[in-house]
């Protein structure tokens, strides 16, 4: 999920603000700025520059911070606050709640809840997106990645609002899977200023007839790629977010700041592998560093795509062992009705919805569906 929450972060070491500031902004809030102390904090608000929410370290000297803090709750009562604190005593927790503590953040965080935190708090902003967020990741050059995102966002899109964004920034190959040519790409939207202009998001999505399908193109020049900022990223996705059933991304296996809040985001992470050591060895990190991320693993899954029954270079058994996670699903190898689908520009599932590519394609968007509503139901 992306928000667009805007924050202010008061704490007296720098280091620590800036910390924060780079962890909200994984989350999708807008860091606002960051003040050291409580009178601080006063005189910026004064001046009217008011976030929605304001995070503030106690520590050090709890007690003392949230007795200063407590007369700002009061006086600006719509801005959320939220404290934290490694000082667990029920007394600081009791001050703080009847202060009118929207949160009391224990430090270190804990990453689900505050994540589930900072969810009710943009839900009642009403910035609560609908959207499931399907991230696709390649393991490794040339796997299949964007035939498996081309796939399954035009299979999603003949029962939901879908839109398939190219994060392969220069090298994607979105729109050509489609043979569209776009007038206007992802670079125009994020950078058309501080808010996202509907137009111009309007013109720049393709819409696809024969799949039903939104589409959103890499931009023309490469050197395009940089006017993508991590921010106006956030504000797009939160836009489309609001506007679609499914957004799914074809993106890169990378852990720049404009990927690492897309993983945060996404409600299913699909990491498209073969069966060979170069793509397993890739999967395997990118598995572990999804993990120390804090992503949930049931959010993981793993597409080993050209599958042969015989003749793979690694045994699926022993992928398994070393990714601690099951192969989720196996797209036949069909050269045929694949370099069709690029030479018609149009993706397997449309052109040969029968060919066992085809429909293994289909049940994977259907798996996919169903595996999101489950995890939504244990929410
Ligand atoms: N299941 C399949 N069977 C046979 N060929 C396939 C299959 N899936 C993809 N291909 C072919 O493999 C090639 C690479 O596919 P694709 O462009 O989807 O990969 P990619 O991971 O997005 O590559 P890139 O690194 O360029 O982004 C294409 O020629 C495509 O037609
Ligand atoms: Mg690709």
């Amino acid at each position: 999920m992306f928000l667009q929450l805007t924050s202010l972060i008061v704490d007296a070491d720098p280091g620590n603000r800036a910390e924060l500031a780079q962890y909200l902004a994984h989350h999708g809030l807008v860091v606002l700025g960051g003040v050291a102390n409580a009178d601080q904090l006063s005189q910026h608000l004064a001046k009217g520059d008011r976030p929605q929410l304001v995070v503030v370290n106690l520590d050090p000297g709890a007690v003392d911070n949230l007795r200063h803090i407590q007369p700002l709750i009061r006086q600006y009562p719509d801005i959320s606050f939220f404290t934290m604190s490694q000082v667990l005593d029920p007394n600081l927790l009791m001050d703080a709640m009847a202060a009118g503590i929207r949160e009391f953040v224990p430090l270190p965080i804990n990453e689900p809840r505050f994540k589930a935190a900072l969810e009710r708090l943009a839900g009642q902003h009403g910035l609560k997106s609908k959207a499931n967020i399907v991230h696709v990741v390649p393991s490794i050059g040339g796997v299949g990645s964007t035939t498996v995102a081309a796939n399954v966002a035009s299979a999603l899109a003949q029962k939901a609002k879908t839109v398939l964004v190219d994060l392969d920034l220069v090298r994607g190959g979105v729109a050509g899977a489609f043979d569209a040519r776009p007038r206007y790409t992802i670079a125009d939207i994020v950078s058309s200023g501080e808010n996202i202009d509907r137009q111009v998001l309007d013109n720049a999505l393709i819409n696809h007839e024969k799949s039903k399908l939104s589409i959103l193109a890499r931009p023309d020049l490469p050197e395009d790629s940089q006017r993508v900022t991590q921010q106006g990223l956030q504000r797009m996705f939160n836009l489309l977010g609001r506007m679609f059933d499914y957004v799914v991304i074809d993106s890169m296996m990378s852990v720049d700041p404009l990927y690492a809040s897309t993983i945060h985001a996404a409600n299913t992470h699909l990491i498209v592998m073969q069966l060979n050591v170069p793509s397993a060895k890739n999967t395997e990190r990118y598995v572990g560093m999804l993990r120390r991320m804090g992503v949930d693993t049931n959010k993981i899954k793993i597409v080993v795509n050209r599958y042969v029954k015989k003749g793979w270079d690694i045994d699926p058994a022993d992928v398994e062992k070393a990714l601690g996670l099951k192969l989720n699903w196996l797209v036949p190898n069909d050269y045929k009705n694949a370099i069709a689908a690029i030479n018609y520009g149009e993706p397997v599932v449309l052109r040969a919805p029968k060919s066992e590519m085809g429909e293994s394609l289909i049940e994977l968007a259907n798996f996919i569906a169903s595996a999101q509503v489950e995890m939504a139901k244990a929410a």
